[in-house]
Parts: C-alpha cells; structure tokens; sequence
C-alpha cells in the first residue's frame, strides 16, 4: 500500500488538443529526472479511466513509455473522453476510491475536466490544473493549449476556400469551432481578411451582414463569412448532449444554415465549410513550447507541493493561481480589443 501510495496520475480530458503531448512529456521528464523515485501513471481517456470499478484504474507506466519526438505531435497519448464522473453517484465514487491510491493528479483540460478536478481538490483531494481548449475560454490564463494551432491551421485551409469562392464569384462561410466564444473566429477572420465575422457574444445584425456581404462583392466578386459555431440561432438540426450537458454544435450546421439564409437575401452563390476535427489534428510550434512549458511547471508544482492550484500564463511568465481561477467563463465583452475589431471589420472600417 505504502508503495501504491507514491504514484502521480497524469489525465487528459474533454476535447484533444495539439500542445497535449509536448506537455506529457514535459511533466514527465522533468519529474522524473528531479524525483526519480516517484511513478507516474498516465490515467487513460480522462475521467473515464477512473470512474469502473475495476481493480486497478486504466494506467499506462510513464516514465517506461517512449516519449521521443512526440513533442510535435497533437492528439493526446493517453486517450480523452467526455465522461463526466459526476453524472452517476456510483463514478464519482469509484473516481475518489482510485484517487486514495494516488498522492496527486494532474488534470489537464477545459472548462468540464477541470470542474470536475475542481469538485474534487475542494473535497480534499490533491490536485493540479493545466488549461487546455482551443476554444480559449478559461479564466485566469491568457492561454490554454490548442488554441494558436486550430487558428494557424484553419488560417491556412482557408486560403483554398477563398481560391474556389473567387473563381465562382461566391460567399464562403466558414463555420469554426467556438461553443461560447468567438476568440478563434476573430482570429481567423481578422487573418483571412473576412469580410464580417459572427461571434457568439454579439448580437447577429442579418441586414448589416447582407449590406456588406454585397458591398464586397462588389469590390471583389466574391466573400467571406467566418462565425462561430456557438452562435444562438435556431437551425433546424439539433446537436446530440454530451455527459458534460453540451450540445454537439457541429451537428447544429449553423454555417449551413447561414449559407442558405444568405444565399436567399442576397441572390448570390454561397458556399459554407465547417473547419471542425481535422483542423484539430495539426500541431504548430507554438502549442509545442507552451505544452513544454505549461508540463514543466506542473511538474514543479508537484515537487512544492502545490496542490489545489492550476498553471496558467500571465504577462508571459507561467505561474499557479488557484484552481478556482479558470472560473468564470471567458467571454469577449467591449473592453476587449477583439470587439471593437469585430466592430470595425463588420462595418467595413478595416
Ligand atoms: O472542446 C471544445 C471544442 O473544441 C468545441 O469548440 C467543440 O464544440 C467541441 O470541442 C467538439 O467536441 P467533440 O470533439 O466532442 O465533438
């Protein structure tokens, strides 16, 4: 038992992401090479490694794993999933009976992974956060992993939609991920030149997106739409839930929905992509470094001792805040910069 005791457990969890990876490795370097004696077990597919009552949780030895040159890879080693323990009493149950055998868990990912590494780091239990989602809407850090390489890889894709929506004299609308927020979608948008970007914080002018729809057309004979999947309209598909509670946006078609919508009130072609999973899976540099660093320092963390607190990036210097930081959602309100730009390119001023 005193010898289980000394295991570290490492999860990834909820929607996977480039930068996962490079901060496994990190994390388990660094601890291994600064705490030999200490194991350190990779817990497969998130929460859900956790929640059977199996006898032993579903655990890969990491320090035995071959870790080289997967720093710039995406997608995770250890397997994701969106199981919330926290649904089914019997889950959570087993979750904290596993976690008696841990001394701590590291727990990287988003909004729901961490609620839950939250719950249970209030309950008592040893716990480090990592920030993890594309969708950059935690609280507390100016990054989480997977965000800069879903934009640099959709920035990308799009010049070929623009290709063909040219050569067509068409609208393109891209549809990018986004369920709360609309970061990704100004990025891209502001990078791919769009002509008005759709963010879920901002009310939907229709009249104004089809006055400058058709004054770009105009001028170019062709158009671009970027909006983000979270915007609330009602289409007429309806995404299945996931344990989390979510509604599977990409199953919502709000891009498809717009196409047409814009098609009917402008009488010009249209087109619509949805920049969904495959754009997910292509790393770029800079989610590979923050990775290293975001591992590094929770395997620091783990050394002092800092339970109950999660790593985060402030002022470009990565720091633990408390692990209630990453609350409440990010949102883009006007005291952003992304909103007066949204404004300004939405009215055509840039
Ligand atoms: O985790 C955030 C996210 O990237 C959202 O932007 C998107 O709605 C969701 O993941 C897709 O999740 P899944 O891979 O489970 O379909």
């Amino acid at each position: 038992m005193a010898e289980k005791k000394k295991a570290i457990g490492l999860l990834t969890g909820g929607g996977d992401a480039p930068g996962l990876n490079a901060a496994i490795v990190a994390f388990v370097r660094f601890l291994s090479s600064k705490k030999p004696e200490l194991k350190i077990k990779g817990i497969r597919s998130g929460w859900g490694g956790l929640v059977s009552d199996a006898p032993s949780p579903n655990c890969i030895d990491l320090p035995a794993y071959k870790l080289d040159e997967l720093i710039f890879t995406a997608g995770t080693i250890l397997l994701t999933s969106r199981i919330n323990p926290l649904e089914k009493e019997n889950m959570i149950e087993n979750v904290k009976n596993y976690l008696k055998e841990f001394e701590g868990l590291v727990a990287i990912g988003g909004d729901n992974t961490l609620s839950v590494a939250l719950k249970l780091s209030q309950e008592g239990f040893p716990i480090i956060g990592v920030p993890k989602t594309m969708d950059l809407d935690l609280s507390g850090t100016e990054y989480s992993l997977g965000f800069q390489s879903y934009v640099e890889a959709t920035t990308e894709l799009l010049q070929g939609f623009v290709v063909t929506c040219k050569s067509h004299r068409r609208v393109g609308v891209c549809e990018v991920f986004g369920r709360h927020t609309g970061f990704t979608a100004v990025e891209i948008g502001l990078a791919t030149d769009a002509d008005f970007i759709i963010i879920p914080e901002m009310e939907l002018d229709l009249d104004l997106l089809v006055q400058q729809i058709v004054t770009a057309f105009r001028r170019k004979e062709h158009a671009l739409v970027i909006v983000s999947e979270g915007l609330k309209i009602e289409t007429a598909d309806q995404g299945k839930i996931d344990p989390f509670g979510n509604e599977l946006l990409k199953e919502k078609r709000i891009g498809e929905f717009l196409a047409r919508q814009i098609e009917q009130m402008t009488k010009i072609e249209t087109r619509s992509f949805q920049a969904s999973h495959p754009l997910r899976g292509i790393p770029f540099a800079y989610d590979a470094v923050m990775g290293l660093r975001f591992g590094q320092k929770a395997a620091e963390m783990v050394i002092n001792d800092e339970w109950g607190k999660m790593v985060a990036l402030l002022n470009n210097s990565i720091v633990s805040l408390p692990l209630h930081a990453f609350q409440p959602r990010r949102i883009i309100n006007p005291s952003y910069w992304q909103w007066k730009f949204v404004q300004f390119r939405n009215q055509g001023i840039i």
